[in-house]
């Protein structure tokens, strides 16, 4: 093992063809919440109570300070619940630590959707392999989430690196639990008959053929740790054609058969197999390609007005991977603020 330049507490370990594969973080210091904990309000509450003792001033000035000192503290402590019950709500699907001591798998889980299931699943316990071939995206990640994280580099079109992915979390993490085959890319956009033939390749190695290859070796480590549950990110192209977009909606169209297929095939073993649909998300696949006035022309085609949220995808996800949803198998969710109601 060797340390990269520029990674502070995190080393690169060789991968099955010799070239850097993999990111193993070995120390990387907890993230400072951002919204202020009990413990701070608290201090603030007594910082103001110990000016009204320090201050020199006669009985009647006094009762007006207590006064507007109690109301600020009073606004303090509303701004503390506020702040750590929305820190507490964002992306909570049931309990907190509801995944204490599952580990995961989130492929493209460097940016967008990934990311945000990735979060989640941490702050709810999981350790989290973060799959991606993004290794900038993967240290970011790695810095924010902390210990729970285990940024892994790869390529999921690739069998071989992604039977490799699946060794190591069973070695080093102990097991697999939970997947969630995210990893996907936009592709060319063409009509069917101009389709460029390695486009669609592009596209069916990466949204297809890497989930085939994620769950032929996910099912098997599943089923060695007693079950599990897998959600495949389809997309609303998934029911629904979208012009210009022929490898792309053919993929995802695929990849809920897929799902379906290996939902019936290992229900009976402990291991469940989900689809969801997201309509169009704001995330760097669709930044990065699509102008604004092009993004606010899609963002109006939802019956809600707007683009989703990669945390509103997150939520569904890990809902689906989650004990609650103990019954929900084979099945194709939809998160797409109505697109497909249409
Ligand atoms: P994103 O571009 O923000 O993230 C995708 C991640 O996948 C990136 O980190 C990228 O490095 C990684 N990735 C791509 N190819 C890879 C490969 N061969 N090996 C390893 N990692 C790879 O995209 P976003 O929006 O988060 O998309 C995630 C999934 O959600 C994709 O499957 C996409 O098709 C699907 N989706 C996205 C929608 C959207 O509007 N953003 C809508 C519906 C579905």
């Amino acid at each position: 093992m060797r340390q990269r330049p520029g990674t502070q507490g995190l080393t690169v370990a060789p991968g099955a063809r010799g070239r850097p594969n993999h990111l193993t973080k070995i120390n990387a210091p907890p993230k400072t919440p951002r919204s202020m904990s009990p413990s701070r309000a608290e201090d603030a509450r007594h910082g103001l109570q110990s000016i009204l003792v320090n201050l020199d001033v006669d009985s009647g000035s006094s009762n007006l300070l207590r006064v507007a000192i109690d109301l600020a503290a009073g606004a303090v402590n509303r701004l503390m619940s506020n702040q750590s019950g929305a820190a507490l709500s964002i992306g909570r699907t049931g309990m907190a630590g509801q995944f204490d001591g599952k580990v995961a798998i989130v492929t493209g889980g460097a940016s967008g959707i990934g990311a945000a299931v990735a979060r989640q699943l941490a702050r709810e316990g999981c350790r989290v392999v973060i799959a991606d071939r993004d290794s900038a995206g993967l240290e970011i990640m790695a810095a924010e989430i902390g210990r729970n994280a285990v940024p892994y580099e790869i390529n999921v079109a690739d069998a071989l690196e992604v039977e490799a992915m699946i060794g190591f979390a069973e070695r080093e993490c102990g097991g697999l639990n939970l997947a969630v085959n995210n990893a996907g890319i936009s592709g060319p956009a063409a009509p069917t008959a101009d389709y460029p033939l390695d486009g669609w390749q592009q596209v069916m190695d990466i949204n297809l053929n890497s989930v085939f290859y994620c769950m032929k070796y996910e099912i098997p480590a599943m089923l060695r740790a007693g079950g599990g549950a897998i959600v495949n990110m389809a997309s609303i192209l998934g029911s629904v054609g979208f012009a210009n977009s022929p490898a792309y909606v053919a993929a995802k169209h695929a990849l809920v058969g897929l799902t379906q297929n290996a939902a019936i095939e290992y229900a009976r073993h402990g291991i469940r197999v989900n689809a969801v649909g997201p309509g169009f998300i704001d995330t760097p696949l669709l930044s990065k390609n699509l102008d604004q006035s092009t993004l606010s022309i899609i963002a109006g085609l939802h019956p809600i007005g707007r683009l989703g949220r990669a945390e509103e995808v997150a939520a569904l996800t890990c809902f689906l991977l989650s004990e609650p949803a103990s019954f929900i198998t084979g099945s194709y969710h939809l998160v797409d603020g109505g697109y497909v109601a249409q």
